[in-house]
């Protein structure tokens, strides 16, 4: 309801403004066409002497009230009329459309065609529930950590699947443990991170579970080298599918799945799930960034459509990259510049296109959901300036829909919050069949 009546004002509030210069034009027009402009002034002026006070207050109580308006939806409104090189002004929609997905959104296949139960309208309630959950994190400032999108969808889906155990790898200072806790309040957690978050309370705000096992510090293991068979017995877990895996430790995702399928484990969250020419290691996107499937493959062409389109949007978003970016020597466009990252950059290694090819068919072969968190709400709403939306999939609150930004608590955030999403991904995987 408040989300049409917004829309609703915005429409007539177009309507008044056009219309009534329109309007005006075509009775003087009709009506006065043989007679002088000064008689027609003079009368006009006799006509309405006494109405003089009444439309000059008139007049000042219709500026000051879309003076208000203006500037209590300042986000929306200034940034279409102001400034002319604004991303909406410049790309053609004025808030109610957007390019979403122009540049096409691969999107890995699964086995089945299966997808999530969940709907957008789940979505939307969650996203209500979840602002004030969001407003007392004890971590205002996560820079290098997850921000509101990712922390809403992690929050989601581990509220969603209800699992028995939650395992995090890559922990910071604990933001996703705190996340993971509000979605399951009793359930236990495992969190493997090199540095113990309770080091950051030093410095500042961090959070420490008192209802986790850490693998930090002194204990820390790599997820690759747990005996989870072991692990899963000491924490009373029989049935694998009722476990939640999230990583955010910035490895190679191909090594991550590999070694979750093997552990047996079935429910998988990437937080970074990076496009193709970014990040710092190998992503599901990049992997299955593919010609033969829809929103995939790239060309290097300097002349091409893709490599002038993305040219422009480089000048509107942060993360938008360009195809000298994107294409490395012999016109490697797949990972990083033909490159499959790992472990923060800090390896990196060129692979051929039969190996990038083979590597979507191995993960096709396991996937039984793939699934892309949206961005919480539009640019024009987040005023968010890193991902290009050219990119992503329409967002859970889109473009225009100010009543229901502000409606769900989203208006009442920081904008820098909504700085960090990059497609976080939630998996459902399975062996291979025979
Ligand atoms: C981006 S931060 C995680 C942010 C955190 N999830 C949050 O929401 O604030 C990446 C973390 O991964 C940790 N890390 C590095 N190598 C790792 C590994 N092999 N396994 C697990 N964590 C690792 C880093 O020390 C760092 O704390």
């Amino acid at each position: 309801m408040e989300r049409e009546g917004v829309l609703e004002r915005m429409h007539s509030s177009r309507r008044s403004t056009v219309p009534t210069d329109d309007g005006d034009d075509d009775d003087e027009s009709k009506t006065k066409k043989n007679v002088p402009f000064s008689t027609r002034a003079s009368n006009f002026i006799t006509r309405i002497g006494i109405l003089w006070p009444c439309l000059t207050l008139t007049f000042l109580v219709v500026l000051f009230t879309s003076t208000a308006v203006i500037y209590h939806r300042g986000p929306v409104c200034v940034s279409t009329s102001l400034d002319p090189h604004s991303r909406v002004n410049y790309f053609g929609f004025d808030g109610l459309e957007s390019d979403f997905g122009f540049l096409g959104v691969p999107w890995c296949r699964s086995k089945h065609g299966k997808t999530v139960e969940w709907t957008s309208k789940d979505l939307l309630r969650a996203l209500e529930e979840f602002v004030p959950i969001y407003e007392t994190r004890p971590i205002k400032n996560n820079l290098y950590g997850m921000g509101f999108d990712h922390s809403f969808g992690l929050w989601f889906i581990a509220r969603w699947l209800k699992p028995d155990l939650m395992i995090e790898s890559g922990a910071f200072k604990g933001h996703s443990t705190w996340v993971l806790r509000q979605a399951m309040p009793e359930t236990r957690i495992i969190s493997l991170t090199p540095r113990h978050p309770e080091k950051y309370l030093i410095k500042g705000p961090a959070y420490v579970d008192e209802n986790c096992t850490y693998f930090a510090g002194k204990d820390f293991l790599d997820f690759g080298s747990v005996n989870w068979r072991s692990v899963m017995k000491k924490h009373e877990i029989t049935d694998l599918g009722r476990v939640l895996v999230f990583f955010d430790d910035h490895q190679n995702e191909l090594k991550r799945l590999k070694q979750a399928l093997k552990a047996g484990f079935k429910h998988v969250i990437f937080e970074d799930n990076y496009d193709t020419g970014t990040g710092d290691h190998y992503s599901l996107r990049q992997i299955c960034d593919q010609f033969y499937i829809r929103g995939g493959g790239h060309s290097c062409f300097v002349d091409s459509d893709e490599a002038r389109i993305r040219a422009r949007r480089k000048n509107f978003w942060d993360k938008a990259v360009g195809i000298n970016e994107l294409c490395g020597p012999g016109e490697a466009w797949w990972g990083v510049r033909g490159h499959a990252r790992d472990n923060f950059n800090h390896s990196s290694k060129a692979i051929s296109y039969k190996e990038h090819f083979e590597n979507s068919r191995f993960v096709e072969s396991i996937l039984d959901i793939y699934w892309e968190l949206p961005p919480a709400a539009g640019p024009s709403l987040t005023h968010q300036t890193r991902y290009d939306p050219a990119r992503a999939t329409s967002p859970i609150v889109e473009d225009g829909h100010y009543g229901l930004f502000q409606r769900l608590g989203l208006a009442g955030l920081d904008k820098s919050v909504f700085n960090g999403y990059t497609q976080m991904v939630y998996l459902q995987i399975s062996k291979p069949e025979p």
